[in-house]
Formats: C-alpha cells, structure tokens, sequence
C-alpha cells in the first residue's frame, strides 16, 4: 500500500482530508447498514437540530502502526461505551458498541494510506460522532441523527511534543454540578473557546479548571485529565462527577499499578496540594500524556520540580509504557489493541 505523500514527522494536530469516511443514517426509530464514501461535504436543512440546539456528541481514537507493521486502534470498545453515555445524556440514539467497532475497523482499513507509518512520530486520529440532522424549533431532541466517522494523520497535540508546558488557573468553568462535563458533547468544547483563547493571549498554553461549586478541587483541562506524582512518588489524579472519564488515564492508572508498581489514588485533588506534587501530566489520545512544568494562579506561580526543560522520570516511564503497549513494542493486557490488519 502506497502511503500518502505526507511530511509526517512535521504534522501538528490539524485536519489534513483523508479519502473515505463512514456514514450511517438514523430515521423512522433505526439505523441504516451504513457504507464508506468518498464526500467529505455535508448537506443540512437550516434548522437542523444540531445546528440550533447543539445536539451532537464525539471521540476521538487513534489507529497505530506497530513496530512490526500492523495497524491496531487502542481500546475502541470504551470510545463506544463513552459514546453511548453521551449519546443518552443527550437524549440521542445510541450507535451500538459492534457496529462501532467495524465502522472504525472498515474506515482505518479503507485510509490505510493515510496511517503514518510506524516510527514517524505521528498517528491517525479518528473522529465518530453522532448529531442531530432534521429541522427542530421547539427545544426537543431530533428524531433523525447522522452517525459519522472520519479519520485526519496528526502529530503532537500540544506545539513543542513533549516539552514541559504553562498552564493557568481559569477563571471560567467547563462544566456545572450534575451538568455534561462527564460526557463527550460539542457544547462543553465551545463553552471552553473564550477560556482558551484567553489564555493563549496570555501566553498560556491551557486552562486549569477548578470545580465549579467550590473552586478549590482541581478538574481537569479543556482536552484532557490531570495525572500528579507526588514528592512521595504516589500518582494521584483527580476523581470528579464534572471530568470527562479518559480511556487514557484510566490506561494510565492500570500501567502505573500494574506495569510500574506504583500506588495510585483516584481522589478529590484540593488545588493547595499543587505545591506538594513533583510532576504534572496532562492525559488523553490527543496529548498522550504531555508534561506541565508551570501552574499559574492569578499572577502567582507554582513551579514543579520537574522543571521547564523535560518529563518528570515517573511521567516519562509512564509514557514510555502506554506508548510501547500501542506501538506494539510492549505486550498489551487482554483486549486493549485491535487489530485492524
Ligand atoms: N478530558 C477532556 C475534556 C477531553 O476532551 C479528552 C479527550 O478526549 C480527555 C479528557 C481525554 O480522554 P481520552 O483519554 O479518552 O481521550
Ligand atoms: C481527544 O483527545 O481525543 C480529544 O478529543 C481532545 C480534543 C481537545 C482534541
């Protein structure tokens, strides 16, 4: 197979067009077989349900190639899980948990070409999503959806890969006691736009987000959940109602646990512990784990041990680890990889 002509050691996390995407349509209560196409364009009624109330949901997955050549997306059982829980919070249909799994399985295969090759530093980012299609004034849930899937080769998340990052305490909110902070919804992601907007003017590279009801919990950021190793060498990360629950972090957890030996707490995370952490990671597929040096609260910084200029040793081996599971390098526990060919 003839790969794409991409420079794919020098590619950020943007939309690059692939060939093929998976579609199927929902109407009259049921799913249609869905197909692979080649139209990357979609056309909506004005008054499509998305596009007056937000009714869409997403998640996002990555396709690997190994070291010895296959290509396997991680644990794409728990985006279909995920993405039913948001799908209900929504008051959408569910796209079952098989036909999840073979839509991402025959749209990775039919974009073989676009699957970085192993070793480059990039990989394939898979977007499925579900939203609202037919015309909807009243506020009320569409009775039509579009389950769509689509796929984009990236590189590191963040500018600078791996390179110790600054982030703020935000003044904003991401999400609301018993609100959708716990699901993967499009309206948590534009509520979260002038927040990062804003911290990037401020030379930022993200937002912490406290918790809403108390402001003193650390959350997470607007793309991923925080792992912390304490000076005592404990992972600790942060257990909220209001985060997203990241396959990456609970990834994490079992690596750490499991893998390293290491002791773990899943907890509430007061912000005044910041200053007895050693090393600060930012998890999701998008960031991997991506490493924070700097936490800054209105002016005031707390500076972790880490340092500006590397991985702190305990986040390094824990991305090392996930990394070698993914790239096949490291033997994986039962059903985390699926091989696609
Ligand atoms: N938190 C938020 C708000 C996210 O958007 C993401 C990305 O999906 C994550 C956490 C990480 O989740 P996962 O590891 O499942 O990608
Ligand atoms: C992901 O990591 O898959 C996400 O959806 C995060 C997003 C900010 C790109």
């Amino acid at each position: 197979m003839e790969k794409k002509n991409i420079d794919w050691s020098n590619i950020g996390f943007g939309y690059i067009q692939s060939d093929y995407r998976y579609v199927s349509n929902y109407k009259d209560g049921a799913w249609d077989e869905g197909t692979i196409t080649t139209d990357a364009n979609i056309v909506l009624n004005e008054c499509a349900g998305v596009l007056q109330y937000a009714q869409t949901v997403f998640e996002g997955l990555k396709a690997y190639t190994t070291e010895d050549g296959r290509i396997v997306t991680f644990r794409p059982d728990l985006n279909a899980e995920r993405l039913e829980s948001s799908a209900k919070r929504l008051e959408m249909p569910v796209f079952p948990k098989e036909r999840f799994v073979d839509a991402i399985t025959q749209l990775v295969a039919a974009n073989e070409a676009s699957v970085p090759p192993y070793g480059s530093g990039a990989t394939l980012y898979i977007r499925p999503y579900i939203f609202g299609t037919n015309p909807v004034i009243g506020v009320k849930p569409a009775d039509e959806y579009q389950f769509r899937a689509f796929v984009t080769p990236v590189g590191p998340y963040f500018k600078g890969g791996v390179k110790p990052l600054t982030i703020c305490v935000s003044d904003f909110d991401r999400a609301a006691p018993h609100g959708t902070g716990n699901i993967k919804a499009g309206l948590n992601y534009a509520m979260s736009l002038h927040a990062i907007v804003t911290a990037h003017a401020n030379g930022f590279d993200e937002n912490m987000y406290l918790d809403p009801a108390t402001r003193t919990k650390v959350e997470e950021t607007g793309g991923a959940n925080f792992l912390f190793v304490t000076k005592g060498g404990k992972v600790v990360t942060p257990k909220s109602d209001s985060i997203l629950p990241s396959i990456t972090r609970r990834s994490l957890v079992y690596v750490a646990q499991h893998y390293l030996g290491l002791e773990v707490e899943e907890r509430e995370v007061l912000f005044t512990e910041m200053e007895d952490m050693a090393e600060c990671g930012l998890c999701g597929t998008a960031a991997v784990i991506s490493p924070v040096g700097k936490i800054v609260d209105h002016g005031r910084e707390i500076c972790l041990p880490s340092g500006m200029t590397e991985m702190g040793p305990i986040t390094k081996k824990l991305y090392d680890t996930l990394t070698g599971i993914q790239m096949g390098r490291i033997e994986a526990p039962e059903g985390w990889i699926h091989v696609i060919r």
